[in-house]
């Protein structure tokens, strides 16, 4: 690969972009869309993980109509790209040839150096005579500087077969974010039928089966690639992702999950070197060598952003007084020194965490069975009679009060954790036996699923029926950290970071079911600089 630079256009490019640039998305949205659903780059262009003077790109080559996803035939091909200062490419910044074939699926990722800090440039790749659709993407800006204003879509939990990405259309329209935060299950690992729209298949995965192979896993990620609607927010901005569960198995941990039988379908190392190659090969992501996926973004004095791998090292779950066994972790012994280190040492205003499961505190024990019934199918609590949700932070009690009690110890503050995974909406305030109530930790906001069932789903009720609405009270009086919880939506969230105040806003969708389906603002709320202190916002950030 090569990386040429235009060292006047570079300047010009520097001197004409000051501060954090903003995408105007009318053309963005366009741009994922704008290409046949037969074409070479019918996967579209995605880029990630920036930093101040790089961005990773991506794009799937289909050079003949036999190199499908996962087929592992086709010819080796050389894609061409371009990096430019403007949409019609006449300042082209950086620009290569990059090798791929059926050894890597057809996909190809190119990471770019040298580009200028707090910019918008605009991306495509070419292959014989044809460009792709163009993506739009923007670096970070310098670590020293002062940035006044950070804001990025948050998701998790998009499923194929519940429903549309309408999420991902409405964020690629707004025109106003700089990044995307996925939290993980990017994409499910079920056949068709075993994880749907409550009982209804709005429309089938492919392959039909249990995604266990390589040729598996590459199918389910170019079909999803497939969706519109996520290749229009992939073209409109850069992402910044981590995995969960489902990009392997539901409810993993480093030795196995809850969805694999090794006898019936194979050793889980050799799934999860499948599922993690097509992963590697799919997304927008940097690995490291050793195959870790957790590691830190910038961005200037503002903020800070820490990804997290809750599912690499992980003691396997466990219920009773077993979640407190300080042998246990959720984050394996590198990973939390890591994260420690970071968070105390960091000079950034705001430390985010993105934190694929729930860090707060549920404690579900005295709900009643009906309630019951549906969250523990959703948060995955045994029906045993067990209090608390294993699968998340609850069931690694040593590795939360060891890190809170680190966040206490230090003196670091403005900590906002950012969480996917249980498919409802919520706004806590982080509290220990060690903190108390009356000064949290940190806060957490949790978002929806894009797709995924949640509890009206589960209970066949409307969303905003009585019964969630009442389980969500329930759930607020028995944890009086959980300032609000809303059970049935699925949508997104906003974040918008500035030095005063760090705040979410919550957007649900009226149908998932429908692609064109429209959203609406339902909550937000905000934590203000050196307080842990969640308080409720009236309209959304404007
Ligand atoms: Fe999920």
């Amino acid at each position: 690969m090569t990386n040429t630079l235009d060292r006047r256009t570079l300047l010009r490019i520097a001197g004409a972009s000051a501060g954090t640039a903003v995408l105007a998305g009318a053309t963005l949205a366009a741009a994922g869309t704008a290409h046949a659903a037969d074409g070479a780059f019918r996967h579209g262009v995605a880029s990630g993980d920036p930093l101040p003077d790089g961005i990773l790109l991506w794009t799937r080559i289909t050079p003949t109509p036999e190199a499908l996803p996962g087929s592992g035939v086709g010819p080796d091909v050389d894609v061409r790209w371009q990096v430019a200062a403007d949409p019609d490419f006449r300042s082209v910044a950086a620009e290569g040839v990059t090798p791929t074939g059926p050894g890597r699926d057809h996909t190809v990722k190119v990471a770019v150096s040298g580009l200028a800090p707090a910019t918008t440039y605009w991306y495509r790749f070419g292959y014989a005579d044809g460009w792709s659709p163009t993506g739009r993407t923007m670096t970070a800006p310098p670590v020293d500087a002062a940035v006044d204003r950070l804001r990025m879509g948050v998701v998790s939990c998009a499923n194929w077969e519940a429903g549309h990405f309408a999420a991902y259309r409405r964020l690629a329209d707004r025109g106003d974010l700089n990044l995307v935060v996925h939290l993980g299950d990017y994409l499910y690992e079920y056949g068709t039928g075993e994880f749907d729209a409550g009982g209804t298949v709005v429309r089938p995965v492919e392959p039909a089966h249990e995604v266990l192979t390589l040729a598996d896993y590459r199918i389910r990620h170019g079909l999803y690639k497939t969706d519109p609607d996520l290749r229009a927010l992939h073209a409109a901005l850069p992402w910044v992702i981590t995995w969960d569960d489902h990009e392997v198995a539901n409810d993993a941990w480093s030795g196995g999950a809850e969805n694999h039988t090794p006898g019936t379908e194979g050793a889980w190392p050799d799934r999860v070197a499948a599922a993690r190659q097509a992963y590697q090969e799919w997304m927008p992501v940097r690995i490291g060598a050793d195959g870790a996926i957790y590691r830190r973004f910038r961005y200037g004095q503002l903020a800070e952003l820490s990804m997290l791998d809750l599912r690499s090292y992980r003691s396997q779950q466990t219920s009773g007084t077993a979640v407190d066994d300080p042998a246990r972790t959720i984050t394996g012994d590198a990973q939390m020194q890591w994260l420690k280190a970071g968070l105390a040492g960091s000079t950034a205003r705001w430390k985010l965490v993105g934190n694929p499961v729930m860090m707060a505190r549920v404690d579900v024990g005295s709900l009643p069975a009906w309630l019951l019934g549906p969250l523990g199918a959703l948060l995955g609590i045994p029906q045993n009679g067990a209090v608390l949700n294993a699968d998340q932070w609850d069931g690694y009690n040593a590795d939360r009060n060891e890190l809170v009690d680190h966040l206490r110890a230090t003196g670091t503050r403005d900590v906002v954790f950012l969480t996917g995974d249980i498919h409802t909406s919520w706004a806590n305030e982080v509290t220990t036996r060690s903190t108390g109530l009356s000064d949290p930790a940190a806060a957490e906001f949790v978002v929806p699923s894009v797709t995924s069932d949640n509890v009206d789903d589960f209970l066949n009720l409307p969303a905003g029926n009585g019964l969630s609405l009442l389980g969500a009270t329930l759930l607020r009086t028995t944890n009086p950290h959980v300032k609000w919880t809303e059970l049935d939506g699925h949508g997104y969230g906003v974040l918008e970071v500035t030095p005063q105040r760090c705040r979410m806003d919550w957007y649900h969708l009226a149908d998932r079911t429908r692609a064109d389906s429209a959203s609406r603002w339902v909550a937000g709320f905000s934590v203000g600089a050196g307080s842990s202190r969640l308080r409720r916002e009236n309209a959304p950030a404007g």
